[in-house]
């Protein structure tokens, strides 16, 4: 390792090593027998323990209260246990904290159930699209996406249930965590009882601070006494973090999926026990690396004997989300390969090793050409050094940099850009409409997006008959788009099918799209995975194609032996149900008459570009190489390898979404008949490109 590694001169503050070298493990590791702390103690260890009396005085106090505190120190499964003892969800209010991420509010609210002895769903529960696990008497403590938050504002725009709101993991500045905290902000006013606190792992406090202080009067409900200062209050936990040493890369990298698998081989061989932490990009790359590593291990018995590869996700079932949290036997290390789900919203106990590809999968958004899409993209320097303080949590660790110390002085940005400055903003604005803020240029963001972006979204809801000429959300079909808990494109899409008669397909497909992907990916069976398509591939396309694997399921009485088979996800399809089920719930209830097309695809089809008719592209005349371009904005575009309609390449097709590498590709695509788009959305093509789509 010596010729490839060059130490680094930076480091993450050192802390206090009091606990020097005590392991803690989850306290569902008392059964394994070593280093068992009863799970009071482990509270009592955690840096937050010590800020308990100074966090309820503030939030007693103050109407909001900013807690910065290193990942780890115990804010997100501490400060609602504390809330709780202290009395704020008496009475039947309820404590809510909020997350970014589906799977960290899964895997808190376990958490949090485990320690105060309680069963998830009861008195602590979580709830994400498509699945709740909360009991409307007994929940006191609620985990949510911070979407669904701001879905249930469409039910009860003050959020009266709940006493105090914890916007977590602030510092990801997601789109729904900044439209949230602007909402919350107005909120505050009109209910000065409501306590808010913001957490993050590392955020500039003191532009959040000034966000939420308003020195305008409170038009209060309640009586004086109850009302708080309104000057934020910040409190800063300090961590336990252990010194961390850094190194780099000597020369920059070209495969780093390649050298994060080598990096760990090395560290398993020269480095004393510890587990290692991998940050990569995403479930491709993931794959990819513990393959590498299990093939290394298979074939290199002595070296790689010993390790445990775990792969950490958001596409995971719960039993391999569980897998990574779990302790392993002891003389093993366990190495996690994550996405950035890692860097700060959840914690691996155990970590001594971190290696850090410098990348993540990041949205990206161009108002000019009005494409999204994921991008695998370089992480901020701030990224780097949550990485790097992983390895810290126990004991000294190692952080090994897949780039060169240069490039990150030099080169790698300061902070990252809130997503909602790089991102399509019509679910968002659709979901300000419908919560009554029609002056959404004059909204008071966190960070303002681009007015280019904004207009963009309007135009799109305008085309999609969701918002009238006044930008009011039409009625019925704006509200009822909005009531769908989906993008506005694919609620759209269900609407539609109402009147094309196939609402009972296009549910079906919406359930399906709504999930990561149905098949089975297995590297290196690529060929049989494929061939296991071709059995359902549609000439239609991806939608239709998922309708065959649907039925095809059914058919075999929902069977897994059924789905093995064929390289189905028998774990995804029974989401799929699930979602599809809650679909038509919410579908009845707007007056969708569910019904079925039978083998009409033209119906279906025609939903699609109902929904879909901005991503439509067009096949160029004289490509040999497949290139088509968007109709919109004549961006070159491919379909993607996975699609069924890969090297079919019709003349005319819309696609679901768009992945970058190194082309744009199209991924779940559907052929249409341009004549479609002009009946689907006449304002929107007839502006852009009048003569390009035949009558
Ligand atoms: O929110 P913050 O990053 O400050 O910390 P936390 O998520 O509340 O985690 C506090 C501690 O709880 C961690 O150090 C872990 O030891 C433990 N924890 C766990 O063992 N399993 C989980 N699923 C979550 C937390
Ligand atoms: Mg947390």
């Amino acid at each position: 390792m010596a010729q490839f590694w060059k130490p680094g001169t930076e480091r993450p503050p050192l802390l206090d090593d009091e606990d020097g070298g005590i392991l803690l493990y989850s306290a569902s590791s008392s059964s394994s027998g070593y280093g068992y702390v009863s799970i009071e103690k482990q509270r009592q260890r955690l840096p937050v323990f010590k800020y308990r009396t100074a966090i309820l005085y503030l939030v007693e106090t103050h109407a909001t209260t900013i807690v910065v505190g290193e990942t780890g120190s115990g804010k997100t499964t501490q400060i609602p246990q504390f809330l709780k003892e202290a009395g704020w969800a008496d009475g039947g209010r309820v404590i809510a904290c909020t997350q970014p991420r589906r799977l960290a509010v899964q895997a808190v609210a376990s958490r949090v159930a485990e320690e105060m002895g309680v069963k998830l769903g009861e008195e602590v529960g979580y709830t994400i699209r498509f699945e709740d696990l909360t009991d409307r008497d007994s929940t006191r403590i609620k985990f949510l996406t911070d979407g669904v938050l701001l879905r249930e504002m469409m039910e009860d725009p003050l959020l009266t249930k709940y006493s105090v709101i914890m916007v977590d993991e602030a510092h990801e500045r997601s789109i729904s965590t900044d439209v949230l905290l602007g909402l919350l902000k107005k909120i505050q006013r009109r209910r000065p009882e409501l306590r808010l606190i913001i957490s993050s792992a590392t955020i500039e406090a003191k532009s959040m601070a000034a966000f939420f202080h308003t020195s305008k009067k409170r038009r209060g409900l309640g009586g004086e006494d109850c009302v708080p200062k309104t000057e934020p209050a910040i409190l800063s936990v300090e961590g336990r973090g252990f010194n961390v040493q850094i190194f780099y890369v000597e020369e920059p990298v070209s495969d780093y999926i390649q050298a994060a698998v080598s990096t760990v081989m090395s560290i398993h061989d020269q480095e004393p026990m510890g587990d290692i932490l991998v940050f990569l990009t995403g479930q491709d790359d993931i794959d990819a690396a513990v393959r590498l590593l299990t093939e290394e291990a298979q074939s290199n018995r002595k070296s790689s004997s010993g390790l445990v590869v775990l792969p950490l996700y958001s596409g995971l079932s719960r039993a391999d989300q569980d897998l990574v949290f779990s302790p392993i036997p002891r003389g093993k290390r366990k190495v996690v390969i994550a996405t950035n789900i890692a860097e700060t919203s959840l914690t691996l106990e155990g970590v001594s090793y971190v290696v850090d590809s410098g990348f993540s999968k990041q949205r990206f958004y161009n108002p000019i050409s009005d494409i999204e899409n994921l991008v695998v993209a370089p992480i901020s320097k701030a990224s780097a050094r949550q990485r790097a303080g992983r390895a810290g949590r126990v004991r000294p660790g190692k952080c090994y940099r897949l780039y060169s110390e240069e490039y990150f002085v030099k080169e790698m940005s300061a902070e990252g850009i809130p997503e909602m400055q790089r991102s399509n903003l019509v679910s968002c604005v659709i979901q300000l409409k419908a919560l009554g803020i029609d002056n959404i240029l004059g909204f008071d963001w966190p960070a303002s997006p681009s007015p280019e972006a904004m207009i963009r979204a309007l135009e799109v809801l305008y085309s999609l008959g969701v918002l009238d000429d006044d930008a009011k959300l039409t009625s019925p079909a704006g509200f009822q788009v909005a009531e769908i808990p989906l993008d506005p494109m694919v609620s759209k899409m269900i609407l539609a099918s109402n009147q094309l008669g196939c609402s009972e397909e296009i549910i079906t497909i919406a359930a399906i799209l709504s999930i990561q992907s149905i098949w089975v990916s297995v590297r290196g069976q690529q060929k049989d995975l494929d061939e296991a398509k071709l059995r359902f591939a549609a000439a239609e396309g991806d939608h239709v194609t998922f309708l065959n694997v649907y039925k095809g399921f059914l058919q075999s009485g929902k069977s897994p032996k059924w789905c093995n088979k064929n390289f189905v996800n028998y774990q995804a399809m029974r989401k799929v149900l699930e979602i599809r089920e809650q679909l038509k719930r919410i579908a009845q209830r707007i007056g969708i008459v569910l019904k079925s097309c039978e083998s009409d695809m033209q119906a279906v089809r025609k939903a699609v570009t109902a929904g879909f008719f901005a991503n439509a592209c067009n096949l160029e005349a004289f490509s040999h190489n497949g290139m088509y371009k968007t109709i919109r904005s004549t961006q070159e575009v491919y379909i993607h390898p996975s699609s069924v309609l890969f090297r079919v390449n019709p003349k005319w097709v819309i696609y679901h979404s768009l992945v970058s590498t190194d082309r744009q590709y199209m991924r779940n695509v559907i052929s249409i008949d341009p004549s479609w788009l002009i009946e689907a959305a006449p304002h929107f093509y007839q502006h852009h490109q009048p003569n390009s789509i035949p009558h």
